[in-house]
């Protein structure tokens, strides 16, 4: 299996057990990046929810080169119109990979955390490139 059947295969295991992990993913997110509640206040549920749909099919995604218009499009307005700070990005997919790592629970092995390892960093790495301020 490749890195990105064993991150589909997380996260059907955890969709199965626990449903939506939506409200779960943000309260970590929250509890470990400041400010991130603060600027997500005035947000209501649906907009949480579109957003968590994003960022889990960002995770899924075979291919990210194919992502270059929309990672332009939302790093510039999260970065922009929202202040959203890079350091934001990496507490926000953690909080995505704990909450998976825990709702998997014992069937959680090395290949798993090694395939989620890898594509955190590499999310992370098209995320950076494609922010506006590192490409002044
Ligand atoms: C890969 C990471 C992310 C993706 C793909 C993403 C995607 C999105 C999308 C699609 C929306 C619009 C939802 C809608 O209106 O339909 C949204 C809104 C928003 N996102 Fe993110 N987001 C990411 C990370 C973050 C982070 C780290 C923060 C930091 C707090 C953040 C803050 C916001 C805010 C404040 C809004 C609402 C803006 C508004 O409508 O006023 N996002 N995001």
């Amino acid at each position: 299996m490749s890195t990105q059947e064993f991150i589909i295969s997380s996260l059907e295991i955890v969709a199965e057990r626990n449903g939506d992990i939506t409200s779960v993913v943000y309260d970590l997110y929250y509890q470990n990046s400041p400010g991130s509640r603060e600027l997500m206040a005035h947000i209501d549920h649906l907009v949480q929810g579109r957003m968590m749909e994003e960022v889990l099919r960002l995770l899924m995604v075979e291919d990210t080169s194919r992502e270059d218009q929309y990672l332009t499009f939302e790093m510039k307005t999260h970065e922009e119109a929202y202040n959203v700070a890079e350091s934001m990005y990496v507490s926000l997919l953690e909080a995505v990979w704990q909450i998976v790592r825990e709702g998997v629970g014992e069937d959680w092995n090395e290949i798993y955390e090694n395939a989620w390892q890898e594509r955190v960093t590499s999310l992370l790495e098209e995320i950076k490139r494609h922010s506006p301020s590192r490409k002044k």
